[in-house]
């Protein structure tokens, strides 16, 4: 499974896993794959504080840090947090904080405490972004940046560039991919619409070979319903370098996800997902829920766009998380259409295995046809 690009990064498999937790990140390196921690929740500084953690855990393998700097979203040009989170909270309807603080509560969710309350405004924008790049420069091993949601802005990927390191960017359709190559970005990550997430309409096994010969000899990692080795075949054999995951991780013994969100993830099935913009404002992949159907209904507010909508959500996020088991039917569950192949909980090191065991077997079946 050695592509060009395990050797520019120096890893043994081309595995990415992007996961917001640090654990998983230290032990898929470790493991020989490469893990990506998701910054958009963590502010500067506890990005800082989790990469020193996954410093001390990830041995001397490397690892990646991923942004989430939208190409469009309310308030782009203000490059003052405070500032833009003032001038976004007046943006705000009071009719949609209303209505998603009443689906909580008519589901007895319990409120969080003013002290577990944090700033509305994560790392949806280039404001909130620029200064957990700046904490993900700070750590060596961090070797990859990666976008989501559109082309870096060029002083980002000048920085990065100029730091050594390496730029990554996510991608739904052929054009965005394009914009990224014209940006300079190094790998490009085209994700079809199974994948958890912000996703795209166009199915992966249609979008990763057109934007492989679009975008070539840029390197290409596959993503978006990636959950066994003989899918990792599949995208190598169309021509990707590599595949990078996100659902699969979510229910790993390392993963950070409470027991009644697992519960509810090992349980799923593929057809029990669905875009929805109601908790982030972009069309995003989930497990369908009542929240989801409520926001669907006539009477219901449109979501608002990004960051709106996230900041309109955030209590409920948090509620979610904190209350998990009463909070399932109403919960932010994230996750690709690949759940319905997620039925156990592993570590990460055996479910490293049994993707690269699966790998093997899946190419051995073909060279056997092959021989005939
Ligand atoms: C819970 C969850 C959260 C995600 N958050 C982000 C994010 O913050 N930034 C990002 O680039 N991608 C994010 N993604 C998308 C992943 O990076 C990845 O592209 C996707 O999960 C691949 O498809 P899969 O879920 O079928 O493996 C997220 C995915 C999941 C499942």
């Amino acid at each position: 499974m050695q592509t060009e690009l395990c050797k520019r990064l120096g890893i043994e498999v081309p595995i990415f896993a992007f996961t917001h937790c640090r654990d998983v990140v230290a032990a898929v390196s470790r493991a020989g794959g490469f893990g990506v921690l998701g910054a958009v929740g963590f502010s500067a500084e506890q990005l800082d504080v989790e990469c020193s953690w996954i410093d001390e855990h990830v041995g001397d393998r490397p690892y990646g840090v991923d942004l989430v700097i939208p190409a469009k979203y309310e308030g782009m040009g203000e490059i003052d947090p405070s500032k833009l989170e003032e001038q976004l909270k007046a943006l705000i309807p009071e009719q949609h904080r209303k209505f998603a603080a009443k689906i909580y509560s008519d589901h007895g969710v319990p409120e969080v405490t003013p002290e577990e309350r944090h700033h509305e405004l994560l790392g949806w924008t280039e404001a909130t972004a620029a200064p957990q790049l700046d904490a993900a420069l700070r750590h060596d091993k961090v070797r990859l940046i990666a976008n989501a949601l559109g082309t870096p802005p060029l002083d980002v990927i000048e920085k990065i560039h100029a730091s050594g390191r390496l730029v990554a960017a996510l991608c739904g359709k052929i054009h965005q991919a394009k914009r990224h190559k014209e940006a300079g970005v190094d790998i490009i990550i085209a994700q079809g619409t199974e994948g958890g997430g912000h996703t795209g309409e166009i199915g992966s096994v249609v979008l990763w070979p057109q934007i492989i010969d679009a975008v070539a000899p840029t390197p290409v990692l596959a993503a978006g319903g990636i959950g066994t080795g003989r899918q990792i075949a599949a995208a190598l054999a169309l021509g990707a370098e590599g595949v990078w995951t996100g659902s699969l991780w979510l229910t790993v013994e390392e993963s950070e996800c409470p027991p009644a969100q697992v519960e509810t993830l090992l349980k799923a099935e593929s057809t029990d997902t669905v875009r929805s913009r109601s908790f982030t404002g972009k069309p995003c992949r989930m497990l369908r829920n009542e929240w989801t159907e409520a926001w669907e209904q006539p009477d219901a507010p449109q979501p608002l766009g990004m960051p709106l909508q996230g900041m309109v959500t955030m209590d409920n996020v948090m509620r979610s998380h904190r209350y998990a088991d009463k909070a399932q039917p109403v919960a932010f569950n994230p996750v690709g259409q690949v759940v319905g192949q997620m039925k156990e909980v592993q570590s990460v090191r055996e479910l490293m295995r049994t993707l690269i065991e699966d790998y093997v077997e899946a190419t051995e079946r073909l060279q056997r046809l092959n021989a005939v």
